[in-house]
This record gives structure tokens, C-alpha cells and sequence, in this order.
């Protein structure tokens, strides 16, 4: 038996944008999977979250067969991760699983062999993933990362000060492989208008660097807004994500946006310290939304 676990992350700067070679910048949150492996007669997967079976069996499939292990195993997932969220419970997934097969062959791995063995995983989840979810999974902290044709670059990020948000749930389940999808084809469509959102989403991506490392908290809310009006131009929040970036907003949020592959899944808030996350967390749960505030820490 074997055991291993990752925590899950939010997207501050950058989804979508991030698959076609722009710079992301995400954090780690406290929210986790945790997975346990036996020996099986064949490979399951068992859990009480909402998994696609078939996908999740691929999953671990792909990272059995990379990490050369013959054996077949059942595979529990646990933890308070929502999945379907956007809040990157694949790669955790993944990268928990990675975790747990060392722990039962007894071999250590380096954090590079882990992520690389997960980003195999994450691959029968998406079929294009950018590699910054298990990335973040795997180190944890807030990173900047840029997919390369060869290599992908990743940097952690010296916070000024630690970042309160709070992350709401629309209620509605989003599929990331279908929104990359979408935008794919948005691409094929219209290269030239794409181009342009990349444009103005990198500048954003060099502003949002700055003031996370600066601490200049009202700017980083005004480029969480203008990086969720690119999202919308390119068709990848829905009315639940509009609607609840727009309720936090109101009630003084200082910049709000979709996190993940959208389409539903998860919102972000950012307030201007942890009591005024509570309290609009505590808003969205009296209207019956899953809601609940994290903190993107300092490094220690
Ligand atoms: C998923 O958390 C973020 C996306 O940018 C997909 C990816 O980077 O693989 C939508």
C-alpha cells in the first residue's frame, strides 16, 4: 500500500492564455487530495467525488506505465478538493498518485520526475494540457509559468504580502478539456482577434507579476478584471461565473474573475484582507453557493 497527496491551486493570471505560450501565475491553496494505492485484481478507481471513471482509469494507466509499474491497482481518492472546479483536482489527482506509487515501491523521486510523471496522468484529463496545474501541484507556492515548445519554464514568486481570496463555486460542473477545446477552434477561426487577446493578456500577465511582487493590491484587482474581460471575449465564462464575479464585485471585492477552464466551475475574489474574504464567502453561502476563503502565502 502506498500513500500520497497534492494540493490543488488557483489561477490568479492567465488560463487558456497559458495553453497558446503566454505566462500564468497561479498559487497553491490549502484544499487537498489525498490517494492510496493497493494491489488489485485490475485497475479502479474508488471515490466518493464526482470522477468520469473512464478518464480517471486512463489516468492511471498513463502514469502506471511511465513510471514503468506492471502491477494493477486500486486507486482511492479522497479529500477536500472539489473536482470539477477548476481548482486543478486532475494533476492533484496526478500528482498524489505519483506520490503514492513511490511510497509503495519504496523509490524516492525528485519533484521534476513526480511533476513529469503526473503531466503524463493529467494528459487522459485533457488532451492539451498547458502543465501549469501539476506544476503548481507538485511545488506549490505561487509560481509563474510558461508552456515552451520544448521546455516549460516555471518560477516561484516572492509574494509582497500574503493574498486573501475567496473562491465560490457557480454550481455548475465545468469540463476544462471542452473549454480548451473552444478556444482552440476560437483560434482557428479568428488567428487575427486572438492574437490581439493574447497581446493584451501578456501585458497583464507582466502588470499582475509586478503588483503580486509588490504588494499593490489594488492593481492586481483591476488586472484580475481586465484578464476575466479577455476570458469573456474569448467565450469561456458563462453567465454562473458573470454573475458571481459580479455579486462580489458589489459587495467590495477588489477584483474578481473566473479561475480555471471556466464554463461554470470556480470563481475568485480577491478582498483586501481574510475578514472581508469571510464575510463575502459567507454572502455566496447564504444564497446556498459553496464557498470558502484561501490565503496565497508568503514563502517561509
Ligand atoms: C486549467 O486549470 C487551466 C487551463 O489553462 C488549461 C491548462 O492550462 O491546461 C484552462
Amino acid at each position: 500500500m502506498g500513500i500520497g497527496e497534492a494540493q490543488g491551486k488557483i489561477i490568479v493570471f492567465g488560463e487558456h492564455f497559458v495553453v497558446h505560450g503566454a505566462p500564468a501565475i497561479a498559487g497553491g491553496i490549502s484544499s487537498k487530495v489525498t490517494v492510496e494505492v493497493e494491489k488489485s485484481d485490475k485497475n479502479r478507481i474508488i471515490t466518493e467525488h464526482k470522477v468520469v471513471e473512464k478518464m480517471s482509469l486512463a489516468g492511471i494507466e498513463r502514469v502506471l506505465a511511465v513510471m514503468g509499474i506492471h502491477e494493477r491497482y486500486g486507486v482511492h481518492l479522497r479529500g477536500d478538493l472539489r473536482t470539477y472546479g477548476g481548482l486543478g483536482s486532475s494533476a492533484a489527482f496526478c500528482v498524489a498518485m505519483v506520490h503514492a506509487f513511490a511510497d509503495e515501491k519504496k523509490i524516492h523521486l525528485t519533484k521534476e520526475e513526480v511533476n513529469k510523471y503526473a503531466y503524463e496522468g493529467e494528459k487522459a484529463f485533457h488532451g492539451n494540457p498547458s502543465g501549469i496545474d501539476n506544476t503548481i501541484a507538485t511545488h506549490g507556492g505561487v509560481i509563474l509559468f510558461e508552456r515552451g515548445k520544448e521546455k516549460n519554464k516555471f518560477e516561484l514568486l516572492e509574494l509582497y504580502k500574503p493574498l486573501d481570496f475567496v473562491v465560490t463555486f457557480t454550481g455548475k460542473y465545468s469540463e476544462t478539456a471542452k473549454m480548451v477545446e473552444r478556444v482552440k477552434k476560437f483560434k482557428e477561426q479568428d488567428e487575427k482577434e486572438f492574437t490581439q487577446l493574447m497581446d493584451e493578456y501578456t501585458d497583464i500577465a507582466t502588470h499582475g507579476r509586478h503588483a503580486i511582487e509588490r504588494g499593490k493590491i489594488e492593481d492586481i484587482g483591476k488586472l484580475m478584471n481586465a484578464n476575466q474581460s479577455l476570458l469573456s471575449e474569448l467565450g469561456v465564462s458563462d453567465e454562473t461565473n458573470d454573475e458571481i464575479n459580479k455579486i462580489a464585485l458589489e459587495v467590495g471585492a477588489i477584483g474578481a474573475k473566473l479561475t480555471g477552464g471556466g464554463g461554470g466551475g470556480c470563481c475568485i475574489a480577491l478582498t483586501k484582507d481574510q475578514e472581508q474574504a469571510s464575510k463575502i464567502a459567507e454572502m455566496f453561502k447564504k444564497k446556498g453557493l459553496d464557498s470558502f476563503t484561501t490565503q496565497i502565502e508568503k514563502r517561509h
